[in-house]
């Protein structure tokens, strides 16, 4: 059967199927629209299945991120009913787990430094509070007896991302999205100077609007015009995972200690991230990145010691120049940006899905996205 136009102008094509595809697929789907999803590997295995899948808006707080503070705070408060609906709607899990986060200092200079940020996280209204050596290890007892004292951020979660991602897979599916995987998108098809579809080995896929979700690759999708690549480049970051004992783990929140962070998940493995490297795609484990890391967790955490270790892997973070997302339009009439969530995509997921979908449906952005549009870099770059 031929479609006629306007049928085809009702098209969605989306480039990625990581968590930010996958969310923003699953969501204009719920809402009726046809939906197809592109990637060039199997879905959820780019950035999404390298994370840490830390939601934290709080811990991860740098100073000049005000803006994308409210964005990120946000974000986490759609995360419990998020869980809950996908969870629902999948019939997955998605083990979003709520005992928060500890920042632990070990020496008197780390405690300076953390004390610093604590001020800063206080003058911006977040809920944290200061604990002592004593409160840390009476809240995590597996950490190392000098623990100088440290921060509690109850509001910052963590999910599983893979699981995370599976979930979404499914429910995108069951919502009657099209994933078309282990293809990738080899050119964006342009007719009178604005979107007409995506291309592939298998030729032209005819789209209305297009979402460009391709994480750390965003930049180099074949055929974007040059003055639509979007300023993202992939941030490399080294981790590994030990497994601890399910029934009796080393710790129960997720904890930040100088040059690391672990975060232990229930079955018992324990994330031990992460490097952050400039090194473009190289996908290289290196001495320096594992023993720095286990080092760190070890001064932490002096119990990991004896644990295997289960697995290694690199992941690259879609980072753009100024480390928040790109949002909305840009300068192709239908392409639709939703890429360069760098440190947070995983804590931007449920977000960024409601404000890229209401964006195609209603064809405005909501205010909560407006400063991250596309047009902030041509704009600095006018000036
Ligand atoms: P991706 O998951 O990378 O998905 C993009 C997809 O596009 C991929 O599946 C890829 O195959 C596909 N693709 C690329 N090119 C093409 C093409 N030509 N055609 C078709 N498909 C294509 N965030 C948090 O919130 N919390 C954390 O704790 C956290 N920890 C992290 C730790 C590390 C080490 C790393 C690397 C990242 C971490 N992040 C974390 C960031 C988070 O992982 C990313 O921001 C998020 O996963 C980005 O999702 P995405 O869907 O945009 O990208
Ligand atoms: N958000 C943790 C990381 O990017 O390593």
């Amino acid at each position: 059967m031929v479609q006629d136009n306007s049928a085809r102008q009702n098209e969605v094509a989306i480039i990625g199927a990581g968590v930010i595809g996958l969310s923003i697929a699953w969501r204009l789907a719920q809402r009726g629209l046809p939906v197809t999803v592109f990637d060039k590997g199997e879905a959820g295995q780019g950035a999404s299945h390298a994370a840490a899948g830390m939601l934290a808006a709080c811990a991860e707080i740098e100073p000049s991120e005000e803006r994308l503070l409210t964005l990120n705070r946000a974000s986490q408060a759609l995360w419990p009913a998020f869980a809950t609906e996908l969870e629902a709607a999948s019939g997955l899990p998605v083990e979003l787990r709520t005992e928060g986060t500890l920042m632990v200092a070990l020496t008197a200079d780390d405690a300076a430094k953390l004390r610093n940020h604590a001020e800063l996280q206080g003058r911006l209204g977040l809920p944290v509070s200061w604990l002592s050596g004593r409160d840390l290890r009476r809240l995590e007892p597996a950490l190392a007896p000098g623990v100088a004292g440290g921060v509690s951020s109850p509001e910052d979660h963590q999910v599983d991302n893979r699981k995370l991602a599976q979930a979404l897979r499914v429910a995108a599916l069951r919502a009657g999205v099209t994933l078309v995987e282990n293809t990738p998108i080899e050119g964006l098809a342009l007719k009178d100077g604005r979107v007409a579809g995506v291309t592939t080995a298998a030729g032209l896929r005819e789209a209305g609007r297009v979402v460009l979700a391709a994480g750390p690759w965003s930049r180099g999708i074949p055929g974007l015009p040059a003055e639509a690549r979007p300023a993202v480049r992939p941030v490399k970051g080294q981790m590994l995972a030990l497994a601890m004992d399910p029934a009796a783990p080393l710790l129960r929140h997720v904890v930040w200690a100088p040059g690391v962070y672990l975060v232990p998940r229930l079955d018992g493995r324990l994330i031990v991230g992460a490097t952050v490297e400039e090194k473009g795609f190289d996908t290289a484990i290196t001495a320096g990145g594992l023993l720095s890391l286990l080092h760190s967790a070890w001064r932490a955490l002096p119990g990991i010691e004896e644990l295997p270790v289960l697995e290694t892997w690199v992941g690259h973070r879609p980072g753009s120049r100024d480390d928040a997302p790109i949002f909305g339009a840009g300068p192709v009439e239908g392409l639709v940006y939703a890429t360069g969530h760098h440190r947070n995509g995983i804590l931007l997921t449920p977000i960024t899905a409601k404000l890229i979908s209401d964006f195609i449906l209603s064809g405005k952005m909501d205010p909560m996205g407006e400063p991250f549009g596309f047009g902030r870099f041509m704009r600095a770059a006018a000036a």
